[in-house]
């Protein structure tokens, strides 16, 4: 039925597409906290609220531009940084200047905060933010439940139901979540193209959950794609139809490769001064959260446990910059000393993200309207539960309170991409894999050049969570040709980074060094 549902919608938005007339979007300044590297302009676009619906409602589209350096103008590219459950913009006006670096300065830039996110539809199951602070806490779902405790993921499967619950009682979820999914963003996609561009095509950069964007709108477009890279590959059959357990695939291997740079890099890494090795520093890891599971510490009024380190570490891997922090962290923790964890917590990259401040519901309420896997009870989940913590042991566990709150999630998109990745696409795509990432491994990015006629999979020699996470000028020129002539790099391909993940080097750097930008 749901396929059925799926085809008709294809076919007749495949012929409305065409007919639709352009809608054009009216820049001007945008209102912006920080001042951006390079000037930007900000817009609105009107597209239908709901496109199974042709009576609809209109919804205004939030833009951000990077406008073009060069003449004469290629064309536009459309970003998406990742999530799912988060904006585009702000990331976009931060990175322009690199972003040109490695597009050629002949684009504009342009980024569309999702349905659902920041002020678009913004998916909020709370009224306030004292509402939702209290609702989160009753859930308790930043405790991380493992599979062979039965207590606590109970608990967990019940705070995963109370949420769901709120959320399927708001006014906005009645009213919104059927309108978050991707296939929906993917035709805002197209509507932004069909508004700012000439020949009508879609040029893409997707990172992380944007691969899965990248991928659907691929898909269900594929005629109309002109360029498009998937970076940071996120396995889109099991967005859309499991649990995300391929995420966790190479994060295991990330933290070994982690303590050995770490050894190699004695002067960046606290860690490394204690005459151990790398395998001494990872058993010492295991062993501290086995650790901590039993026996949480807390210093400062906070308990510091096996779920609050767990997710430090988690969003420590997802950049070399915050790798000398993370050896910080680690090493006050490995003497006990919760106030000196708590301190370099504070202070870090990636402190706030494993505090877990969130402002809204999108990063359950947009994948959980749209995935699809047949499990209903706990009983059901527990195997894949177990899987997910097998796929990385030190991590993967982190992945539990999605797959359980989407089990329980009672808001069906309207639209769900139901269709096939075996495409032809236009033009080909550009996939790339990292060999160090924690969060989208390289198997991923093989997954779905493999369904993707023409495509290319570079593997970036990187750390970190895609392309942006660590320079390497073999990369960066990889991605220019491909943008600037269309080239893409022979198979197998394999991209070095310029300088080792404990290093202070940059991506700005190694574009400044091989005059992609700066010094004009
Ligand atoms: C938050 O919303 C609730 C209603 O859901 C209301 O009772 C409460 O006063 C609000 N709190 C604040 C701080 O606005
Ligand atoms: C649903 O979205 C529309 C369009 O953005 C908005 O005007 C409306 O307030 C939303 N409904 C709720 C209940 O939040
Ligand atoms: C470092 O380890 C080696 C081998 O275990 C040992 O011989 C040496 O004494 C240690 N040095 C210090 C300073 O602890
Ligand atoms: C704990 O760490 C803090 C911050 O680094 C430091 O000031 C303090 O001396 C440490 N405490 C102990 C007992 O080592
Ligand atoms: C891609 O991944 C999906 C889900 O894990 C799997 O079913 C499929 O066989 C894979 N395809 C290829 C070509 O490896
Ligand atoms: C693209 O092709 C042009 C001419 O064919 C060549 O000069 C240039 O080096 C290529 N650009 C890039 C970025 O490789």
């Amino acid at each position: 039925m749901h396929w059925k549902r799926a085809i008709l919608l294809f076919t007749f938005f495949g012929v409305c597409a065409s007919q639709a007339s352009a809608e054009k979007v009216a820049w001007g300044p945008c209102d912006l906290k920080d001042q951006p590297p390079l000037p930007v302009e900000c817009g609105s676009l009107a597209v239908p609220l709901d496109y199974s619906d042709p009576g609809s409602d209109k919804l205004d589209l939030q833009l951000l531009k990077v406008p073009a350096l060069r003449t004469p103008k290629k064309g536009s590219i459309l970003f998406n940084f990742g999530g799912p459950g988060v904006g585009v913009r702000d990331v976009l006006a931060e990175r322009g200047e690199l972003l040109h670096g490695l597009t050629g300065g002949y684009y504009d830039l342009i980024g569309e905060d999702p349905r659902g996110t920041v002020d678009t539809l913004t998916a909020s199951c709370f009224k306030n933010a004292t509402d939702r602070a209290a609702a989160m806490t009753a859930a308790g779902l930043s405790v991380i439940a493992t599979p062979e405790d039965a207590m606590a993921l109970g608990r967990q499967w019940a705070g995963a139901g109370l949420l769901a619950d709120s959320c399927f009682a708001s006014e906005y979820m009645k009213e919104n979540g059927t309108l978050i999914s991707t296939a929906y963003a993917a035709r805002d996609l197209m509507q932004v193209v069909d508004a700012v561009e000439e020949d009508g095509l879609l040029r893409y950069w997707g990172f992380s959950y944007g691969t899965v964007l990248g991928a659907t709108v691929a898909a269900m477009f594929p005629d109309r794609v002109d360029k498009l890279i998937l970076d940071a590959v996120m396995n889109p059959h099991e967005y859309y139809n499991d649990y995300d357990k391929q995420v966790w695939a190479d994060a295991d291997k990330v933290f070994s490769s982690v303590m050995d740079q770490c050894i190699k890099t004695p002067e960046r890494c606290v860690l490394a001064r204690k005459n151990t090795t790398a395998a001494d520093l990872e058993k010492a890891t295991y062993t501290l959260l086995d650790n901590l599971k039993r026996e949480p510490i807390s210093a400062q009024g906070v308990i510091v446990d096996h779920s609050l380190v767990k997710s430090f570490i988690r969003a420590c891997l997802y950049r070399p910059e915050y790798y000398p922090n993370l050896a910080v962290g680690l090493d006050a923790l490995f003497s006990g000393n919760a106030t000196g964890f708590l301190a370099n917590l504070a202070q870090q990259g990636g402190g706030e993200e494993a505090a877990g401040g969130v402002a809204d519901e999108a990063v359950y309420a947009i994948p959980c309207s749209e995935k699809r896997t047949g499990k209903e009870a706990l009983s059901d989940v527990v195997p894949d539960l177990g899987q997910l913590a097998q796929e990385s042991k030190l991590i993967g566990d982190v992945g539990s309170s999605v797959a359980l709150v989407c089990t329980r999630w009672q808001i069906e998109a309207k639209e769900r991409y139901e269709g096939t990745f075996d495409v032809k696409t236009r033009n080909p795509v550009l996939v790339i894999g990292n060999t160090y990432d924690s969060a989208t491994p390289l198997v991923s990015a093989k997954n779905i050049s493999a369904s993707f006629e023409g495509s290319v999979v570079l593997e970036h020699g990187g750390w970190g969570h895609g392309t942006l996470a660590h320079g390497s000028a073999c990369t960066s020129r990889v991605v220019r040709d491909y943008w600037m002539n269309g080239t893409l790099p022979q198979p197998g391909s394999v991209c070095e980074p310029d300088y080792p993940p404990f290093n202070q080097g940059s991506l700005q750097q190694v574009l400044e060094n091989i005059g992609f930008i700066g010094k004009d």
